[in-house]
């Protein structure tokens, strides 16, 4: 089964979020299920520094309004590092080579021609299942988030005998849609009937990630209750009538940990390795991190932590309203995010006037965030509405117990401490309603099990054992993929 993988980011080469830690392990656990997996990617700089072996494969002649013929851009070929999967890279400087980020610049404006430099993506995905390149063809393409979401309306507009090769399209975040003018759509080089209701026309724009929910074959997202969550005008971001059409078509699979980069058992970046049986190296974690932070070493203090983006999305302003009461009920606090100034401010203001409580890191630090993950008792997920998740994977698989809100990914991956689910399933703490009262209220239940060392230990060791790699995944992937090339 030959499989394209077509996204924006991938761990550890480029990362903004979720999508590159998904983007990175995917591929090789496809392959360990027996795929013949490649991954297609825009050719940015740490791309074309970190792929290996690469050889040019063939020059590019997308249509002229999208990347003009004497641009030069190229299809390269070689190998992700560390996993070996086979990695094409489209190498077009004008649209890729550039200072800033690789969706926006250094003043986090994105760049005016983001329309023409992902189209470019889902056109080159595209290309490839019609014969690019001669030496591999893929059967079906599988497109992540906005920024590939018009490989599918690009295979529908060159389909020769009218059926083109399947397509399965990822939704990691409905909110992220890649809307522009409808005056942007002329360049794109899609036939017009496109440009309709029935198509890539949103509110008379032009909507990559409509694009993909229409012509895709199948729809996913990265978790069952997000794949409900979405069909409601409450989190389905003005589609929700297009994805309730296409329901038949649309599942959730959830997403699993990168277990050679997220095991407390081998993490080279943390200061003592440990697993479920042998939590010693844990204690070590916490001494070291509360150390590095400046933190009071108080002996019983239950330390929460945070690792996020900083945005409206994640609820953090919850936390924020929360910290006095988790610091009168003695925890201490640490945060490694980036994002909105005003919750940035926010916590920096608060670790300012309580050192000894209170710890905070603005930036992106991957190592760091393995630190604080290791060194922590509890971590906080406490999102508006979350797709998957994953911190709060990375927080079980490390015996950090994840207190996350009852919705999207969270609520499919933490079951709730209680009386009746202790001895039997309980991983972490559930809050149902969005506000800092339900985030306190499931903080003293986390406190008053912290207590309890046995009980602590017990929902700890289960957490760390739940089954969690890629395995399963893949699987559910591989069983999609065979049902849509049958
Ligand atoms: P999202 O993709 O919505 O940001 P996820 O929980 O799926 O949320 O993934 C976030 C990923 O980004 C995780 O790997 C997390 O560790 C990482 N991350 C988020 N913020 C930071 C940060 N400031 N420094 C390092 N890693 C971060
Ligand atoms: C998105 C979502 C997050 C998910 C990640 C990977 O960034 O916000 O919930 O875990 O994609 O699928």
């Amino acid at each position: 089964m030959r499989i394209l993988q077509a996204c924006a980011e991938l761990f550890p080469l480029l990362k903004t979020g979720g999508l590159a830690d998904v983007a990175g392990a995917l591929p090789p656990a496809l392959r360990a299920a027996g795929a013949d997996v490649r991954v297609l990617l825009p050719g940015f700089r740490p791309m074309l520094e970190g792929v290996t072996e690469l050889t040019p494969v063939a020059e590019l002649d997308p249509p002229a309004g999208l990347c003009p013929p004497e641009s030069g851009a190229r299809l390269l070929r070689g190998r992700l590092p560390a996993c070996g999967t086979p990695a094409y890279l489209i190498d077009a400087p004008r649209f890729y080579l550039r200072e800033g980020g690789p969706y926006a610049d250094d003043a986090h404006r994105p760049y005016a021609d983001n329309h023409l430099r992902f189209a470019l993506l889902g056109w080159a995905a595209a290309a490839l299942a019609h014969g690019l390149d001669p030496d591999w063809q893929p059967e079906l393409v599988h497109a992540h988030d906005w920024h590939a979401a018009l490989a599918p309306a690009y295979l529908n507009a060159a389909a020769r005998d009218g059926k083109p090769p399947p397509s399965v399209f990822t939704v990691h975040n409905l909110a992220y849609q890649g809307v522009f003018p409808g005056s942007a759509f002329a360049a794109l080089g899609l036939p017009d009937a496109q440009f309709d209701m029935h198509g890539v026309e949103f509110h008379g724009q032009l909507s990559f990630m409509k694009g993909g929910l229409y012509f895709a074959d199948h729809i996913t997202t990265v978790s069952p209750s997000y794949a409900r969550e979405i069909q409601a005008p409450e989190q389905g971001c003005g589609l929700d009538g297009l994805l309730r059409d296409r329901a038949h078509a649309l599942s959730g699979i959830l997403n699993g940990v990168d277990e050679t980069v997220w095991d407390p058992a081998t993490d080279a970046l943390i200061a003592a390795r440990y697993e479920a049986g042998h939590l010693a190296g844990k204690r070590r974690c916490k001494t070291a991190l509360l150390r590095e932070l400046g933190l009071a070493r108080t002996a019983r203090a239950p330390l929460f932590c945070v690792v996020s983006r900083l945005t409206e999305q994640k609820g953090l302003h919850l936390v924020l309203q929360a910290l006095p009461a988790l610091r009168a009920r003695g925890a201490q606090f640490a945060l490694l995010g980036s994002g909105d100034p005003a919750l940035e401010a926010g916590f920096a203001d608060a670790a300012a006037a309580d050192p000894d409580g209170i710890a905070v890191r603005l930036g992106y630090d991957e190592s760091f965030a393995h630190r604080l993950i290791a060194g922590s008792d509890v971590i906080l997920v406490p999102s508006r509405f979350e797709p998957c998740g994953l911190t709060q994977l990375y927080g079980l698989k490390y015996g950090t117990l994840p207190l996350v809100r009852r919705v999207g990914g969270l609520a499919d991956t933490v079951a709730d401490t209680r009386l009746e689910t202790i001895d039997t399933d309980a991983t972490g703490f559930v809050f149902d309603r969005f506000s800092a009262d339900g985030l306190i209220s499931a903080a003293d239940r986390a406190l008053a099990l912290h207590a309890r060392k046995a009980d602590w230990k017990r929902v700890q060791q289960r957490a760390m054992q739940r089954p969690s790699g890629w395995g399963r995944a893949a699987d559910e992937y591989l069983a999609l993929y065979r049902q849509l090339l049958s």
